[in-house]
């Protein structure tokens, strides 16, 4: 049974973005796409989990709009996510999830219940009310990157065209048990591509979809996985907090994503990408907010399922 904590914070998101049947309370709106997943030396190297082996293997990626609104126009100003799950030889899945966010916006579940009731727009302005956001983020500080980066990303040309990240570190085991903590960051081999708001507004609703079926008509959209390493300074558990940028990257693989896929999610099929569903030579640390999203991603997929 789903505890309190989760239940909570799946309310707190249906309270600003709607209760829609069958679909995510978050991310609602997405895309999914076939992939090939083919780890460099330096993974294997790093981190004796299987997919990071180096021989191919089969994942699925699905790009999604931060809303809960299923239906809401790709111009809409958003995060954007990406999550992948890698098919493994003995049978087994372990996920990556990664949002365009370079920070999150709280370090513990009680402080995001309590910033997304800040923020969740007044239903007579549809507008968040400016002066509770104020009064959270000076009580927060460490919410400050995020609620920046979330106002003022330029809007996405391409799903393709984002950089994504984990923003929680993780543990890397090597063969030996040695252990480096790293956060994953999914970087687009053609870069970043952005329009303005003014633009992505005036575009159809599903434009983020049509343009990546359109792409890939031409060829795969290819991601590379870095693995920015932590320095000894660098926080495990706070994903509010961004880690220097000279920090050492090591290059763990080349995701090619080929196509639409259309091989999930019916019949009863449930997917769900999981951060914390990992395999051996993965760790988690003790980062509150990773740990308290299984929970909810829990109580979304049974509200969604109606199980
Ligand atoms: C305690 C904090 C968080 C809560 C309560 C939360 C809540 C949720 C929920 C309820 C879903 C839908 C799950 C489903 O029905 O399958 C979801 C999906 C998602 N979340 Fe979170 N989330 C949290 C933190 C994060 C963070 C830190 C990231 C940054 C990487 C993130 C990125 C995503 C993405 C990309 C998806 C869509 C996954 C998919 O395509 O299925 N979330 N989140």
């Amino acid at each position: 049974m789903a505890d309190d904590l989760s239940e909570r914070l799946v309310e707190g998101l249906a309270a600003s973005y709607g209760s829609h049947e069958g679909h995510r309370a978050a991310h609602a709106k997405g895309v999914l796409c076939a992939a090939t997943f083919t780890a460099t030396e330096a993974a294997a190297a790093l981190s004796r989990a299987p997919h990071l082996a180096g021989p191919p293997v089969r994942a699925h990626v699905r790009f999604s709009n931060g809303s809960g609104n299923p239906t809401v126009p790709d111009g809409t100003r958003d995060a954007r996510g990406m999550a992948v799950k890698f098919y493994l030889p003995d049978g087994g899945t372990t996920d990556i999830v990664g949002i365009t966010l370079p920070a999150f916006f709280a370090r513990t579940p009680e402080d995001l219940l309590e910033f997304n009731a800040a923020r969740r727009p007044d239903p007579t302005t549809g507008q968040p009310d400016v002066e509770k956001v104020g009064a959270y983020l000076a009580e927060h500080p460490e919410a400050v990157a995020a609620v920046t980066a979330a106002i003022t990303h330029p809007a996405p040309a391409s799903y393709a065209g984002l950089t994504y990240h984990s923003l929680h570190a993780f543990g890397f085991v090597a063969a030996d048990d040695s252990v480096r903590h790293g956060r994953y960051h999914l970087v687009p081999e053609g870069g970043e591509q952005t329009i303005t708001e003014e633009d992505a507004a005036a575009k159809p609703a599903d434009y983020l979809r049509d343009e990546l079926a359109a792409r890939f008509e031409e060829g795969p959209a290819v991601f590379h996985l870095d693995v920015q390493l932590a320095g000894d300074s660098d926080p495990l558990d706070d994903p509010t907090a961004e880690w220097p940028p000279e920090r050492e990257v090591v290059r763990a693989g080349r995701l090619e994503i080929t196509g639409l896929a259309f091989d999930r999610e019916h019949d009863g099929d449930v997917l769900v990408f999981d951060p914390t569903r990992v395999v051996d030579g993965i760790s988690l640390t003790d980062d509150k907010i990773l740990l308290a999203r299984p929970g909810a991603y829990s109580v979304s997929v049974a509200r969604r399922t109606g199980a």
